[in-house]
């Protein structure tokens, strides 16, 4: 398994916290305008099953394929108690033709696991072999295009100075990870047949936030918040600063 395993406490800890709640929030808007309710979804790397349990509520049926026994614990535990099927499959992106055989889906998940990958071009290919013929593939990667942005705003100039220098950095969990270029993806895409519907940033005007600041208890003023966030994730210049890119690809709409 990728190095995410060593954080993962500490994201189990951090699920309710704001950057947390905009990050899921702004994808799952973002998600809606191509995913269409009752479609097959494959998520990989679903985790705590955030993504795939809304997914699961709009009547997709959904597999989940996830390496942590305790976070397929902690989403077969909400599917229960929101009454919703979601097939929870033990295991990694480099398992996906054991685990799968020949099925293919409507539209394909990968959200926050790709920068911890060492190969973003491998798991790119494995994840498109498991498009079906018109579907979609949803994946999220850490935006090498503004990685200074955060520490910046923190005031940590070394941290922002460094940031500067490669795609290399260290996240919010302690784990070493990757941050890649949309040009990048771009070009894995296009290795294997698909071409970029859309992107989208996620998570600009909150990035900065301290990691145990929650959500504002204030429903309006959340509503707000999450507004802004959607609106800024799909305009540029802001896209161009969010935390992550999330990048919607199709075979042959490039
Ligand atoms: C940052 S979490 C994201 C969870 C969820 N997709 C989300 O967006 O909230 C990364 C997830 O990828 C999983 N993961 C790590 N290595 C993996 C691998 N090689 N194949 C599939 N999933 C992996 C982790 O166990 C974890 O659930």
């Amino acid at each position: 398994m990728a190095a995410f395993a060593t954080g993962e406490h500490r994201w189990i800890g951090n699920l309710g916290n704001l950057r947390n709640a905009v990050r899921q929030e702004v994808i799952a808007r973002q998600l809606a305008d191509h995913v269409g309710d009752g479609t097959t979804v494959l998520d990989v790397g679903c985790g705590q099953g955030t993504q795939a349990l809304r997914l699961a509520a709009r009547g997709c049926r959904v597999t989940g394929v996830e390496p942590s026994a305790d976070l397929r614990a902690l989403a077969s535990a909400d599917a229960d108690a929101a009454r919703l099927e979601l097939e929870l499959v033990a295991g990694g992106i480099d398992d996906l033709d054991e685990l799968l055989g020949e099925r293919t889906f409507d539209a394909v998940c990968a959200h926050g696991l790709l920068m911890y990958l060492p190969d973003r071009t491998a798991a790119v290919r494995s994840l498109a072999g498991r498009v079906a013929p018109g579907g979609r593939l949803s994946i999220t990667v850490r935006n090498g295009h503004a990685l200074a942005f955060r520490p910046g705003l923190r005031g940590d100039w070394a941290g922002a100075l460094a940031a500067l220098e490669g795609p290399d950095y260290v996240n919010e969990i302690g784990v070493s990870a990757r941050a890649d270029r949309l040009s990048d993806v771009e070009a894995d895409l296009d290795g294997v047949g698909l071409g970029v519907v859309a992107w989208y940033g996620v998570r600009v005007l909150n990035d900065a936030v301290p990691v145990d600041q929650q959500p504002p208890a204030d429903d309006d003023e959340l509503g707000l918040l999450l507004e802004a966030e959607d609106r800024v994730g799909r305009l540029d210049p802001y896209r161009w600063m969010a935390s992550q890119l999330h990048v919607v690809a199709a075979r042959g709409e490039a």
